[in-house]
């Protein structure tokens, strides 16, 4: 092992990115959790470098917010104009006080670069004492790359960048990554004798190597073991390439650390997200961000997460959850969306086409169909009925509603918050609820129903309406509706099996609703 040295990173950042055709800078585009620049930054940071320096251009007042989120302790020094990479990291080290050690340059545009590799770059160039060292691959198609040229030896000589290259020189594959090891104090000293005399007329960072070889100074190379860390991204569809490659890195870690991927090919978990061993996550599935997926649950298919957490044997089917806690054993979906501040408690149910947000749903209560949860706190082991809206909005401000633990409420409620319903209240089907329900009450606040007999045959005479009523009448009272034989035999099937038959009805119409109980 080297003695700790001083280290310097610089990033550079200030290219525009032409062939990405885009408003935004190149290096804030994201790639799976982090942009182009924070993978980098990423990949440098267990250097533990005394300063990290990085060179905006384009878009320099984007960079510089966005460094100020992920990296504060980062330096943005401005390359008003690009006048190549040497010019750039000349200017970065003017930005900062002379510094002895060593200086790691790395391009803004290489996203899957590895912390092993730059560490292993930087061991390697300091125990060698080089005056520069610089990162190669050997990659099938080298097009467009600078080629890593070395002597009968095998020494290096240069790096030459393909528009000035030779022929002979071209065919070689053996590239330059845009990742370098610096001498500081060599480094200075070489990018003031940088020239521009090249096909572009910019000062090149790869030139340092030439001169340095040509004033008798040791330069290396450090070849990668894996040339797909090197890839930079020069447009959209290089950016897609990267993204599966660094999709199925993620993949294959995850895999082997006991995660299952039923189908790791449309699977895509960022980076910065993580899955505890014994997850099963199936097809169509994005984890985003900074979500969590804990052991043995089940997330998928057709699921995005984003900065969500899933807890142990929980069930996340077919939704989409934003900043959302999931506790440990709950279910959710299918066809759920959860927003931000939806929190679950253990074992509680999030069902179809139901929508929380900002709410806390208690253990082991169930929201199971076609309703909306807006700022409301429910208790534990509560059912929410069927197609019930948490009125929080009243045009002007939000309001909260609370539910207490053990209630139920029935189907089709509206609560107007701000509304509170008691430990163990019952609430009528189709009620709008503005006034709080006293602890094991039945809140019932709907039109009592009249029928108006004999209103088809006299209005809707000739219908076929009017033909099933004469019908029935002539069957006599208590006779089954047609058609409701069969499923009056199913009642009694369910019923004899012990099946929880109202499991469902529950919801739809709790038990001692009597409907007519409005004036109670
Ligand atoms: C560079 C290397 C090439 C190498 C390739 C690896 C040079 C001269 N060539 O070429 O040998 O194979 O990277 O990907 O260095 N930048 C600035 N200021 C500038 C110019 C560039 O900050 O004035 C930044 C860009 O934003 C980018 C990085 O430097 O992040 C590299 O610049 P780019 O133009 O992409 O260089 P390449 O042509 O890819
Ligand atoms: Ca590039």
């Amino acid at each position: 092992m080297s003695q700790p040295r001083l280290r310097t990173v610089v990033v550079l950042a200030a290219g525009e990115g032409k062939r990405m055709k885009s408003a935004l800078p190149k290096v804030l585009h994201p790639l799976l959790g982090r942009t182009l620049v924070g993978h980098v930054l990423a990949a440098a940071a267990p250097l533990g470098a005394e300063r990290t320096v990085v060179v905006v251009g384009h878009g320099a007042e984007q960079v510089r917010a966005h460094l100020a989120e992920i990296a504060p302790d980062a330096t943005g020094v401005l390359q008003a104009e690009q006048r190549g990479t040497g010019h750039a990291v000349r200017i970065a080290l003017a930005a900062v006080p002379e510094s002895a050690g060593t200086v790691v340059v790395i391009n803004g545009d290489v996203p899957l670069l590895r912390p092993d590799t730059v560490g292993a770059l930087v061991e390697a160039h300091e125990r060698a004492g080089a005056a520069a060292t610089v990162l190669a691959a050997e990659v099938p198609d080298p097009t467009g790359l600078g080629r890593i040229v070395r002597d009968g030896a095998g020494r290096l000589e240069r790096i030459v960048e393909e528009r000035d290259a030779s022929p002979a020189e071209r065919a070689v594959r053996e590239v330059n990554a845009g990742i370098y090891a610096f001498d500081a104090a060599r480094l200075r000293d070489t990018l003031g004798k940088l020239s521009t005399e090249n096909d572009q007329g910019e000062e090149y960072l790869t030139d340092v190597f030439g001169l340095l070889v040509g004033a008798g100074e040791p330069v290396a190379v450090h070849v990668a073991a894996d040339a797909t860390e090197t890839l930079g991204c020069n447009d959209r569809v290089e950016l897609a390439a990267l993204r599966r490659l660094l999709r199925d890195r993620v993949n294959e870690s995850l895999m082997r650390t006991g995660v299952t991927l039923l189908d790791p090919d449309t699977t895509w978990i960022d980076v910065t997200a993580s899955v505890d061993r014994d997850a099963v996550i199936d097809q169509n599935t994005q984890l985003r961000g900074t979500t969590r997926v804990g052991t043995g649950a089940t997330v998928g298919p057709d699921v995005t997460l984003v900065d969500t957490v899933v807890g142990a044997g929980a069930s996340v089917v077919r939704s989409h959850a934003v900043q959302a806690e999931v506790g440990p054993g709950a279910s959710v979906g299918p066809y759920a969306y959860l927003r931000p501040a939806a929190r679950l408690g253990e074992k509680a149910k999030i069902g179809t086409f139901v929508e929380v947000k900002n709410s806390e749903v208690g253990a082991g209560s169930k929201v199971p169909h076609l309703t909306y949860v807006g700022d409301a706190t429910i208790g534990e082991q509560s059912n929410i009925g069927a197609a019930t809206v948490f009125v929080n909005y009243d045009g002007v401000a939000k309001h909260r509603t609370v539910i207490g633990s053990h209630a139920r409420t029935g189907a089709d409620n509206m609560f107007v918050a701000p509304v509170r319903v008691g430990d163990g209240a019952y609430t009528a089907a189709g009620s709008v609820i503005v006034d709080d329900v006293p602890a094991g009450a039945m809140g019932v606040a709907r039109a009592r129903q009249r029928n108006i007999e004999g209103w088809v045959r006299k209005r809707r005479a000739g219908t076929a309406a009017a033909e099933a009523a004469r019908r029935a009448e002539a069957a006599g009272p208590g006779a089954e509706p047609a058609g409701a034989a069969q499923s009056a035999s199913d009642r009694a099937a369910g019923a004899r099996e012990g099946e929880a038959i109202h499991g469902d009805a529950e919801a739809v119409h709790p038990a001692p609703t009597t409907g007519d109980t409005a004036t109670d």
